[in-house]
C-alpha cells in the first residue's frame, strides 16, 4: 500500500496524492503492523509544554492507539525550563494510566523522560536508572538541542555509556549544524549511542532540511528508531503509521518502529538492521 502512494506521488507530482486516506495500520501486503512501539512523547499532563489537562493527555493516547501503537513511552522535558523529577513522572504516570485503562484505550504508558545535556550532570546514577524507558531499560533518552552542537555532548553521552546506560539522542536531525554535516554523529553511534528520529521530519512536516537530514541519517545507518515526539495528538504526517509510509521499505521501517523500539525497552541487543530496498528518489526534495 505504500509503495503504491509512493508511486503515485512520483509519477502524478499530485500534492493532493499526500492527502488519500489509507489504512495506517496495514504493512504493503495487507499484514496489520504489530508491536509499534513510539518511545518520545509529551503525553503527561501539566508537567511540560504537551500535554495540559487528561483530556490531551487521553486525546493523545486515542490518537496512538488508533495508529497500531500498542506502546507508548511518556518522556518528559527533564531541563532547566521544565525540571521534572523522578517523582513527578511516577505520579503524573499512574494517573495517565488509570485514565487510559478507565477509557477503555488499548495502549501500555510507560515511564521515561527526555533529558537535557546540561542536566545529566546534575541527575545522579539511581535518578538516571529511574527515567529510563520503561523505567528498567537503562536505555535514556536524551535531548538534542534545537541550536548548536552541544561542547559537552560527547563527554556527557560517554558517561552514560561508561555507567551502563544506553543513550538515545532525541532528533538531531531538527538541529542546522547536524544538518550540514551528519557525519558528525557517526563517531557516538559507533560508541554506542542509538539515534532517533522524529516522524513529522520523514514526513517533511518538520521542514525540507530535517526530511533530506532525516533520510540521510537513514541511507548512512546513523539512525535506530522513529518516534513521535507527540506533545499533542499529531497530525496524520507526524505518526508512526506515516513515517513507515515514506521509508517506503517494509522490514527497515519494521525495524525502525517494532524491533529496536522493542530491543530498547528489553533492555536487549539491538537486531541487526534488514538490507535496505533501494529507494526511488522522491520527486521534488532533491535528496
Ligand atoms: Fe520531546
Amino acid at each position: 500500500m505504500n509503495v503504491q502512494i509512493g508511486h503515485h506521488r512520483i509519477i502524478d507530482g499530485d500534492a493532493n496524492a499526500l492527502d488519500i486516506e489509507r489504512s495506517h495500520t496495514t504493512e504493503a501486503d495487507g499484514t496489520p503492523y504489530r508491536g509499534v512501539i513510539d518511545l518520545h512523547s509529551h503525553v503527561l499532563p501539566g508537567v511540560d509544554d504537551g500535554a495540559v489537562t487528561m483530556d490531551d493527555s487521553l486525546a493523545i493516547a486515542r490518537a496512538a492507539a488508533a495508529d497500531g501503537v500498542h506502546m507508548l513511552a511518556a518522556t518528559p522535558h527533564v531541563r532547566g525550563d521544565f525540571p521534572t523529577t523522578v517523582g513527578m513522572v511516577r505520579d503524573a504516570l499512574e494517573d495517565v494510566r488509570a485514565a487510559v485503562a478507565t477509557a477503555g484505550i488499548a495502549l501500555d504508558v510507560i515511564s521515561g523522560a527526555e533529558i537535557g545535556i546540561d542536566r545529566l550532570p546534575l541527575l545522579t546514577i539511581d535518578e538516571l536508572e529511574a527515567l529510563a524507558l520503561g523505567g528498567s531499560s537503562r536505555a535514556v533518552l536524551v535531548e538534542f538541542p534545537y541550536l548548536g552542537w552541544p561542547v559537552q555532548l560527547a563527554e556527557e553521552l560517554g558517561r552514560l555509556l561508561d555507567l551502563g546506560l544506553r543513550p538515545i539522542l532525541a532528533h538531531p536531525e531538527r538541529n542546522p549544524d547536524v544538518q550540514e554535516a551528519p557525519g558528525r554523529l557517526a563517531h557516538l553511534v559507533e560508541a554506542g549511542v542509538l539515534v532517533q528520529l522524529t516522524a513529522s521530519s520523514l514526513t517533511g512536516r518538520g521542514g525540507q532540511d530535517a526530511r533530506r537530514t532525516a533520510f540521510r541519517l537513514l541511507d548512512d545507518g546513523l539512525c535506530h528508531l522513529v518516534a513521535t515526539d507527540a506533545h499533542r495528538p499529531s497530525a496524520r504526517d507526524g505518526r508512526m503509521s506515516s513515517a513507515r509510509d515514506v521509508v517506503e521499505d517494509a522490514a527497515v521501517a519494521g525495524w525502525l518502529t517494532v524491533d529496536v523500539p522493542t530491543a530498547v525497552v528489553s533492555g536487549t541487543a539491538i537486531p541487526e538492521r534488514p538490507p535496505t530496498r533501494a529507494r526511488r528518489r522522491r520527486f521534488g526534495f532533491g535528496r
